[in-house]
């Protein structure tokens, strides 16, 4: 048996697709347990190049068993144009299976989560505007719709009746915006429903069942542990737990499946939206990093913040999630740069410190720098062929994150890969 985490180990971005994608031949099931369509998981391999938002990236090996799980907010408008696109390349959906538990994403959650951030102005989150939050928070509350409540015509009828009833109120009253129309808003939903029927199951027996089975399974985390909404740089966070903790309430595993967890890193950090970033970049590094590694979200094309490798928070992330191994990606990026940075301590309030404290905006970051390599990476295909320099930054984030260097990626395609351990799957 062997289940195996993919978690993101700072703020999202960090190029989960790609190491999902390249893992998944080796998995029997690939599945997502948090978070929605705020992630954008891109993926380059011969079938082309895509940008998944909620089906997971393990749908392009033609044996893997693909599962949103329960734990995962559902827009299903966004999943029905993500399935068209994705047959449309070839890609057999036949395999995609959707947890009838797993909460949807409804109209009014969009408009709520853009009047939410229009009436915080200054305090805005910069979130991707996907209704993620208002989602979540409905779950919690329990007004939420669930997949399969989007089967049943009578109980979407009574329930959408009240939840959309009381959502009007807030809408008009609070923010003095327009009703959403019951019958437009009722039918949308009955035929999303009707159109994702047939890839809707009971995906908790499913993933028992593999388990039991001793099937290989993969769970792909989406965001990152600084957006944790419990770890991360609260409120600038994500409305999910994109840790390795959430894996068990987001596919209905036990936490004694769990066999490994894999922690995902850029060699740097980027930060899309608002929030504290200790290490954030202001001077002709961040121009060069940006440029080179074409740093804007995958979702909302907003440039990313970039900063130097955090040393702190990455250790941070490595404890929450029990990282044993973890994966450098984007080394190719930093090709250019004549020295490199990492963080390693923090002063705050005049006190140095190895550990992050709960309110990052008071860090002053220390650095030790790195001499660069000044030449391309990312034909490399072997550790030992890699420069002198960057093999002496990689050994020395290894010996910081506290875990084993498995992976690491100088370039997009599942071909720019430096396989170090083999035997992660
Ligand atoms: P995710 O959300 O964690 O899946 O990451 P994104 O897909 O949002 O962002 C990662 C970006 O880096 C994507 O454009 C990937 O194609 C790209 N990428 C992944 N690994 C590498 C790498 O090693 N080098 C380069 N140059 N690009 C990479
Ligand atoms: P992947 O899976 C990077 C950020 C948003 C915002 C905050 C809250 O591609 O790594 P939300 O819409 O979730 O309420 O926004 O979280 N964010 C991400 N940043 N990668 C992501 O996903 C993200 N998903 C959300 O930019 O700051
Ligand atoms: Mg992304």
């Amino acid at each position: 048996m062997t289940v195996v985490v993919a978690v993101g180990a700072q703020w999202g971005d960090e190029g989960k697709g790609k190491l999902v994608d390249l893992l998944a031949e080796r998995a029997s099931v690939v599945a997502r347990y948090q978070g929605g369509n705020n992630a954008g998981h891109t993926v380059i391999n011969p079938l082309g190049e895509f940008r998944l938002q909620l089906v997971p990236a393990g749908i392009f090996d033609p044996k893997t068993t693909c599962i949103i799980g329960n734990g995962v907010v559902v827009d299903p408008g966004s999943l029905l144009t993500e399935i068209e696109l994705l047959s449309s390349k070839g890609v057999d959906l036949d395999r995609l299976f959707l947890s009838e538990r797993a909460h949807v994403v409804m109209p009014y959650h969009i408009l709520q989560d853009r009047l939410e951030e229009q009436a915080k102005g200054p305090r805005s989150i910069g979130t991707t505007g996907r209704g993620i939050g208002p989602a979540y928070a409905d779950k919690v509350s329990r007004i939420g719709i669930r997949v399969a409540d989007l089967l049943d015509k009578d109980l979407l009828h009574e329930r959408l009746e009240f939840v959309l009833a009381l959502k009007n109120r807030m809408l008009t009253k609070l923010y003095d915006a327009d009703p959403l129309s019951f019958k437009e808003t009722y039918d949308a939903c009955i035929e999303q429903g009707a159109r994702l029927s047939r890839y809707v199951a009971d995906t908790c027996l499913m993933m028992q069942q593999a388990v039991a089975r001793n099937e290989k399974v993969l769970l792909e985390g989406a965001q990152g542990t600084l957006l944790d909404v419990d770890f991360g740089t609260y409120p600038f966070v994500t409305s999910s737990s994109p840790t390795a903790g959430a894996v068990c309430s987001g596919v209905g595993l036990p936490p004694t499946a769990v066999d490994k967890v894999i922690g995902v890193y850029k060699a740097y950090c980027t930060r899309v939206g608002e929030g504290p970033f200790p290490t954030e970049v202001k001077d002709e590094a961040e121009q060069t990093i940006r440029e080179r590694g074409h740093e804007y979200g995958t979702v909302t094309g907003r440039p990313r913040r970039i900063g130097w490798f955090d040393a702190v928070l990455a250790r941070h992330t490595a404890r929450i999630n029990g990282f044993g191994y973890f994966v450098v990606n984007r080394l190719d990026i930093l090709d250019t740069l004549p020295t490199l940075k990492i963080c390693t301590r923090y002063v705050v309030d005049g006190v140095e410190t190895e550990n992050a404290p709960v309110r990052l905006e008071r860090c002053e970051p220390i650095y030790e720098e790195h001499p660069g390599w000044l030449a391309e990476t990312g034909h490399i295909r072997s550790f030992g062929d890699l420069p002198p320099q960057a093999r002496n930054y990689l050994e020395r984030l290894a010996e910081l994150v506290g875990a084993k260097l498995a992976i690491v990626s100088v370039g997009p395609r599942r071909e720019d890969t430096i396989m170090i351990l083999d035997d992660l799957l």
